[in-house]
């Protein structure tokens, strides 16, 4: 298998960039949606979460509730010439009411549940819901054939794989013991054992929460119930659609840092055992692409260097010296990583001091993609 990033954006129709939390992975999205619209084909970033800095480079509002095309002024500025760019950065509060309005059995218990005040403080807390949403849009995408290629970032979470596991730990959420203590009892269908203990937990919830949060409570609880239920018919299938090596590819995002390439290497492990189609490794912020720099010497100076001369340049060989070791360990890192993927991609993009949520530097990060 020999894979580059051209064949995959001209090929593909969804890029997936996973990775542990801080790596890159939105960086490298947009970056990759900047790419293939630039060359061309009708794109949808898909982020996670973006930062202020990002969304207004690309000069979207992220509390929007669907994808919006690119404002002309900043796709010129990524020099893309068509209307072919759009970006919906999925907002975590927008979400969680999205979710609700999808799920309720009817809007009238759509609006109940959006107005409770336990809901309103802990559905931007439940994980899974972004998760959820961002593959549900995915599939809604490609079943109408928006785009040539939607590009999906995944959410800020610690294990790289957590946002596949997204809906089952909504549900797990749910199911927790602890919560069903607070579901609507089903009369009738307790023994009297079940009822006595119920009629206890209830009179405590009661008089920890008082009367009326605790019926809140009750109301949030039973409303979700039926929510995930539902969900959960249609989270079955999210993985199993993922797995279509014609049209899906996943690419991992990795910093030099040990802790995210362990990460990184145990994801890989992951996608043969779930049968995703791993496509490559990005290894970002790394210095492994920063070629061959000038090694400082005495040359500098056009001759024998003064005093000062002389002391600076011992400053300036001492900070070559570790970059160059940086340099050694990153390329290093990338031949593992090259090793370990079999083929696919192992592409290292550059630091950018000044940042990488500006147009010049996502444009910038997309040609190094294109070009590895
Ligand atoms: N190559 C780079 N050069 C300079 N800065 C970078 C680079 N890549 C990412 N950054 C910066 O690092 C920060 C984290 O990047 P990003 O948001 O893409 O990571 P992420 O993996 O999506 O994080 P999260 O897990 O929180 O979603 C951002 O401020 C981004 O601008
Ligand atoms: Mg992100």
């Amino acid at each position: 298998m020999s894979v580059d990033m051209e064949e995959l954006i001209t090929n593909r129709r969804v890029i997936v960039c996973a990775g542990s939390g801080g790596v890159g992975k939105t960086t490298t999205a947009t970056a990759i949606a900047l790419a293939a619209a630039r060359r061309g084909r009708k794109v949808l970033a898909l982020t996670v979460d973006p930062s202020k800095r990002l969304a207004q480079t690309l000069g979207v509002d992220r509390n929007n509730d669907r994808p919006v095309p690119i404002p002309a002024s900043h796709r010129a500025d990524a020099g893309i010439e068509g209307d072919n760019l759009e970006a919906w950065m999925l907002d975590p509060s927008v979400v969680a009411d999205q979710f609700v309005n999808r799920f309720a059995d009817s809007p009238e218990e759509a609006q109940r549940l959006l107005n409770n005040r336990l809901y309103r403080q802990i559905s931007r807390m439940v994980a899974g819901m972004q998760e959820y949403m961002a593959m549900e849009a995915l599939y809604g995408f490609l079943r109408e054939d928006r785009y040539d290629l939607v590009v999906l970032d995944t959410p800020p979470s610690r294990n790289a794989l957590d946002f596949l596991y997204g809906p089952s730990r909504l549900s797990s959420f749910l199911d927790g013991r602890i919560f069903k203590l607070f579901l609507p009892e089903e009369e009738g269908r307790r023994s009297f054992l079940r009822r006595a203990a119920s009629r206890l937990v209830n009179g405590v919830n009661a008089a920890v929460f008082g009367a009326e949060y605790y019926l809140e409570l009750q109301e949030f609880f039973g409303s979700f119930s039926g929510i995930f239920r539902s969900m959960n018919k249609n989270a079955a299938d999210g993985l199993s659609r993922l797995r279509d090596p014609e049209n899906v590819a996943f690419l991992l995002v990795t910093s030099p840092a040990s802790t995210s390439l362990t990460d990184a290497f145990f994801f890989r492990r992951k996608t043969v055992e779930l049968e995703l189609p791993f496509r490559g490794f990005v290894l970002n912020r790394s210095q492994a692409a920063a070629g061959d720099r000038v090694f400082p010497d005495a040359s500098m100076f056009g001759g024998t260097p003064t005093a000062v001369q002389a002391s600076a340049l011992e400053k300036l060989v001492r900070l070559a010296k570790v970059e160059q070791a940086a340099m050694a360990r990153d390329r290093q890192l990338l031949a593992r990583l090259e090793e370990d993927a079999g083929g696919g991609l192992a592409v290292a993009l550059p630091n950018i001091p000044s940042g990488a949520d500006s147009m010049p530097a996502l444009v910038h990060l997309g040609d190094v993609l294109m070009d590895a």
